[in-house]
């Protein structure tokens, strides 16, 4: 199959992305402001954002952050605790600015301890979220140490998301960071009141990219890269042009250090050629006509927002990745450091470094 020079897209947004704070923030947030128009923005800080003020506060703080004359918009999320109250629910519905409500099973990732331990004791919360139409935002993993890693995921279906979408019947859902093909069945079988984010990454990647040569722990991040089958099967949801299934970078930065240590931590940094590897992934699997609902349209249309009216476009020439890139007083490594990557985006005007 011939492949088009250049593509044309909607301007698109990043459903899943992780813009920590402070100085971390500063060096990140111009990556995805460059590509996307708007991203909804994890909570998991290191003090995590449990209620509405935080969440302004943090907004405020994304928006002072962004490069000179960026219109990128930050649409927030809470993070839900055992303690999260139906009236802190209702007051994020009010704000306008707060879009989904994040559930991190406690331990389950990068800054969870805060997170639920008893699906329970979130049930006024949860309840508050059906009444009001806030989405659900679901780290679908099971933290059970006897459940194997890789099969966490598509045992979090069976033992907590299967029965909490019978437990609230109108409840919306997103599946973050899918990885699994138990996941992509459960989400393209299901009803439209359910929706996942797909990764660049899980899409380019199998665990070999992990374990084969030597431990790779820049391609370690949480749901864990899984066998190439799992991989092919979130490419084949994708090209059903199921318009549940859409774009989330889950783009997930930490200092050099961290990664590279005795115990890594989880998180790939994609963002400074997010759209670049979509393409790739989306070029290699022969559905780039795919790309544009994926990446521009089912989000918003999904959240009830406006599409973007801007565009965007995309040349099938290499951009080389630098081997780091400036993260406060730190570097960030990031995806396919010292490599290149098949697309470029043409208007990346203010890329960091
Ligand atoms: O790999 C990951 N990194 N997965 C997550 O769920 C969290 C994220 C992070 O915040 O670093
Ligand atoms: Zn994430």
């Amino acid at each position: 199959m011939t492949l088009p020079d250049t593509i044309t897209l909607t301007r698109p947004d990043d459903w899943h992305l992780h813009l920590r704070d402070g100085p971390a923030l500063a060096a990140v947030v111009g990556a995805s402001a460059v590509q996307f128009e708007r991203a909804i923005v994890m909570p998991n800080l290191r003090s995590p954002v449990t209620t509405t003020d935080r969440a302004e506060a943090y907004r405020e703080r994304i928006l002072s952050a962004r490069p000179d004359g960026s219109a990128f918009s930050p649409l927030m999320t809470l993070y839900l605790t055992d303690r999260t109250a139906a009236d802190e629910i209702r007051a994020a519905c009010a704000s306008g600015f707060i879009h989904g409500v994040k559930l991190y099973p406690a331990g389950a990732t990068t800054n969870s301890d805060a997170g639920v331990t008893d699906l329970r004791q979130a049930w006024p919360a949860l309840e508050a979220m059906q009444a009001e139409r806030l989405p659900l935002l679901v780290h679908g993993e099971v933290t059970d140490p006897e459940v194997d890693v890789f099969d966490r995921e598509a045992v979090f279906i069976e033992r907590v998301l299967a029965p909490l979408m019978n437990d609230f019947p109108e409840l919306r859902v997103v599946f973050e960071h899918i990885t699994t093909a138990d996941a992509a069945d459960f989400v393209i079988t299901g009803p439209e009141r359910l929706a996942a984010t797909v990764t660049a990454h899980h899409l380019l990647l199998n665990r070999n990219a992990l374990l084969v040569g030597g431990v790779w722990p820049h391609h370690y991040c949480l749901p864990v890269l899984k066998r190439e089958r799992h991989r092919q099967a979130l490419l084949a949801a994708i090209g059903t042009g199921c318009n549940r299934l859409f774009l989330g970078t889950d783009s997930a930065p930490h200092p050099r250090g961290a990664k590279e240590s005795a115990c890594g931590c989880a998180g790939i940094f994609t963002a400074y050629t997010a759209l670049e590897l979509y393409a790739e992934a989306f070029a290699e699997a022969g559905m780039l006509d795919r790309l544009e609902a994926f990446a521009s349209h089912h989000g918003p249309d999904w959240y009830g927002l406006p599409r973007n009216v801007g565009t965007l476009t995309l040349e099938r020439q290499p951009t080389p990745v630098p081997e780091a890139l400036p993260f406060g007083n730190d570097t960030l490594v990031p995806f396919r450091a010292g490599g290149e990557v098949a697309w470029t985006v043409r208007n990346a005007t203010g890329r960091m470094a």
